[in-house]
């Protein structure tokens, strides 16, 4: 039996070096140290040999199971290694290749020229307040001194929804009576930007979406005095210390009185050109106080408080200083127009 022993140990380890793969593996191992292998017989027929030399044959016995073993895992590691070497070397890749360039986006120029004019605000203590697109009736009108059938509505048609009562917003003065509603009786000084809609002829000049930047101040003895300090102050933060400013007395519904503020015009310096139409001026922005029936909607008792509120168009601040003569590119999503940005 210990012949038989070592004649298997030898004929097991030489074949074990002709094993090439994991298929070839498993089947070495079954027939040598799996549970039918030769080797596992052996140890069952202990009871045949003499009681003298049964220690001896069963440490051999041990000692084959044992360098079988061994020899196995040895096996195993090398075929593992030989085929990860295998595929290193197979499957090169060529590092000499040049890289795809990844194209790295930007900001459209609407949102760029909004955080400009968004940052001036910020520094001068205006709080973001975020305000819904999808209105009623009454808060884009109603509440705003613009009870139904008020002529003033013709100027900002919009689009509506299948559900009475509720449009798309036609600009962001809505969101005053929000405002105004949640923070009363504490005083208020905020900007509402964000996209506005209108049922407009789409032409050079008009789109029926662009974006507005709102803003409102309200509080105890705020005058007219503070509307034009702050936003003279904001108009030369935007376009330089040296801009002049003029009021040009206006209407609004919900503001009483009401101005349009222009710029002197950048590009010609007020000597008048085709911007600006001869004039040497530019109008940026609509303001005014804001009126007493809108205060009292907001939940501010108008002889105790008093605000005042503007309302500017972003992509025409952006189309003025680029010199952008097509308000349609905005959203035409024309990468030759937006790259320039
Ligand atoms: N909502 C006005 C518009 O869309 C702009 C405006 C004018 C806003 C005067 C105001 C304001 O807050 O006081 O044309």
């Amino acid at each position: 039996m210990l012949d038989r022993l070592a004649e298997i140990e030898a004929l097991a380890l030489e074949a074990l070096e002709k094993v090439s793969d994991d298929d070839e593996l498993q089947a070495w191992k079954s027939q040598y140290i799996g549970r039918s292998a030769e080797l596992g017989k052996l140890s069952k027929r202990m009871r045949e040999v003499p009681a003298e030399q049964r220690p001896e044959v069963g440490r051999r016995i041990n000692e084959v199971r044992t360098a079988l073993e061994k020899g196995y895992e040895r096996r195993e590691a090398y075929l593992r290694a030989a085929s990860l070497e295998k595929t290193l070397r197979e499957d090169r890749i060529d590092v000499t290749l040049p890289g795809r360039p990844a194209s790295r986006g930007r900001l459209h120029p609407s949102t760029q020229g909004l955080r400009e004019i968004l940052e001036i605000w910020r520094e001068m203590g205006f709080q973001i307040y975020r305000s819904r697109e999808v209105e009623t009736d009454q808060l884009n009108f109603g509440l705003l001194n613009m009870p139904p059938h008020h002529p003033a509505r013709d100027l900002w048609d919009t689009f509506y929804t299948t559900e009475p009562g509720v449009l798309l917003r036609t600009h962001t003065s809505p969101g005053q009576i929000h405002v105004m509603r949640e923070r009363a009786p504490e005083p208020i000084r905020v900007i509402l930007p964000g996209m506005c809609y209108r049922y407009e002829q789409i032409t050079a000049r008009s789109e029926i979406q662009f974006n507005q930047v709102e803003g409102l101040a309200v509080g105890r003895n705020i005058t007219f005095a503070d509307l034009k300090g702050t936003l003279t102050a904001f108009a030369r933060r935007m376009f330089g210390q040296e801009v002049r400013t003029r009021f040009r007395s206006s209407h609004f519904p919900f503001t009483e009185p009401s101005a349009e503020m222009d710029i002197e015009c950048f590009l010609c310096g007020g000597d008048g050109c085709p911007v600006c139409k001869q004039t040497g001026w530019l109008e940026i922005l609509g303001s005014g106080m804001v009126h007493p029936t809108v205060l009292e909607n907001g939940g501010y008792d108008p002889r105790e408080f008093s605000g005042f509120a503007y309302g500017m168009g972003p992509e025409r601040i952006v189309m003025l200083k680029h010199r952008i003569e097509d308000i349609r590119y905005f959203w035409g999503n024309d990468l030759r127009f937006l790259e320039q940005f």
